[in-house]
């Protein structure tokens, strides 16, 4: 604390943020959403059904979860303005800058859960709070899968509410986009558990910021925009794109050893290695490991990637380089290969991170509401520039 001068003890709520969403035991590789360890979540549990545990504390019971379910399936559509708007985007935008964007666009289209705009009290009136939640949850995978549709210069399909929030998701990314294309069943299920272990994370960059951004009583779907800004950067979400792109340049597993010592000469990252918190095994890796192994055998077994990157994987665990950095897989090192599998081009990767971590954002945002924390965020700073000092004019410098 040398140099820190704490005016106000409230700054320490802000500094260190306080939160019963996620909990992590870096060393053990461990994490639960509120008191449930991911492993069970992720054999047990649904997307839909997790993003309510996130959101409001407890498991749903099954009127809850069909209540839930019901009002995000029924909030699928986006305005046709909105649409107009991606459209507008060059033909070859990362789908994460039409995602940013248009996160930030829908504000324009609900200005009251703008409290400044509209006089609305989005803080006390908790149904209209969850009107904004059910309205995120429901239209960001229509965001996402117009934004990849508009990558491939395809025409946006409309939602289909009766299918399950992922196999919606997929039909609305088909190429063929028939009517009565159905995903397949256990693609879809892959694609959940993939979206409960992405949900939430304790107090991540992107997660930081838009606890940060909405403390300044913004409304959430600006403050979800500069989440996902946050998201889309290579040391965050974008890392499973950059795994899939260092994965590519690496090619075949002769090549290993010779990339492991360019790493170790400082040379590049061994993406989707290493982690703030966990220095063990990211225990959701775990899980993405094994169902890397099942999709890409459903998708025909042929993705040449996979070895190359289970050769990685163990020539950095037997290297005191990587260990006594306590560097090991995290999220991002496996999620890419199935992506790519199952079809998605490299630049959606970091969208189907975005899609289900919505959910975590929104439950952070509707944590510090319901703790009645007005106060702006103001981290704490040292000082270490100049001591105060006289002007010197311009003829005197030299
Ligand atoms: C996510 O916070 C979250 O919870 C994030 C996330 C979530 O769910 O929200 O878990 C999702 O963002 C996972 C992380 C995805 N990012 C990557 O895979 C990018 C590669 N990883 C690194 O950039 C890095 O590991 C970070 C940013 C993830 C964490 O870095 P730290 O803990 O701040 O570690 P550091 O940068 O201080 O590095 C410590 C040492 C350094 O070497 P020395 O200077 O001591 O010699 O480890 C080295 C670093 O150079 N190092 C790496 C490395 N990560 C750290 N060396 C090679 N490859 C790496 N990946």
């Amino acid at each position: 604390t040398e140099g820190i001068k704490i005016y106000d003890p409230a700054y320490t709520n802000t500094a260190v943020a306080r939160s019963a969403i996620s909990y992590i035991d870096g060393d053990k590789g461990v994490l639960l959403y509120r008191g449930y360890p991911i492993e069970e979540l992720a054999e047990k549990s649904s997307f839909l059904e997790v993003s309510f545990l996130l959101l409001y504390g407890e498991l749903p019971t099954k009127p809850e979860l069909d209540h839930w379910n019901s009002m995000i399936m029924h909030h699928t559509f986006i305005h046709e303005n909105l649409r107009d708007f991606m459209q507008s985007f060059r033909y070859d935008s990362h789908p994460m800058g039409m995602l940013v964007s248009s996160f930030a666009a829908m504000s324009t289209f609900h200005p009251e859960a703008n409290p400044a705009l509209s006089g609305a009290d989005i803080y006390n009136d908790i149904r209209l709070r969850n009107k904004q939640i059910h309205r995120i949850m429901g239209k960001v995978p229509t965001i996402a899968a117009n934004a990849y549709r508009h990558r491939m210069g395809r025409p946006f399909n409309h939602p289909v509410n009766h299918l399950t929030y992922t196999e919606n998701f997929l039909y609305m990314m088909d190429r063929l986009s028939e009517s009565n294309y159905r995903p397949n069943p256990q693609l879809a299920r892959a694609l959940d558990i993939l979206f409960i272990l992405h949900a939430d994370h304790e107090m991540n960059c992107s997660t930081a910021a838009m606890r940060h951004i909405a403390s300044s009583q913004v409304d959430p779907y600006t403050a979800m925009s500069g989440a996902a800004a946050a998201l889309y950067g290579p040391l965050h979400g974008g890392a499973n794109e950059a795994v899939l792109r260092m994965l590519e340049q690496i090619g075949t597993v002769q090549n290993v050893p010779a990339f492991i010592e360019s790493v170790k000469q400082k040379k590049g990252k061994l993406f989707g290695f290493g982690h703030r918190v966990y220095k063990n095994y990211d225990p959701r890796a775990k899980i993405i490991q094994r169902i890397a192994y099942e999709v890409i055998e459903i998708c025909g077994g042929n993705e040449p990637l996979i070895e190359v990157a289970v050769a990685l994987e163990k020539a950095a665990l037997s290297d005191s380089y990587f260990i006594d950095r306590k560097l090991y897989p995290n999220v991002d090192f496996y999620s890419g290969l199935i992506y790519r599998s199952m079809g998605f081009p490299t630049d959606m990767f970091p969208v189907l991170f975005a899609i289900p971590r919505v959910a975590g954002w929104l439950a952070h945002w509707n944590e510090d509401i319901e703790k009645g924390e007005r106060r702006i965020w103001r981290p704490l700073q040292v000082y270490v520039g100049e001591k105060e000092r006289a002007y010197v004019p311009l003829q005197q410098r030299q």
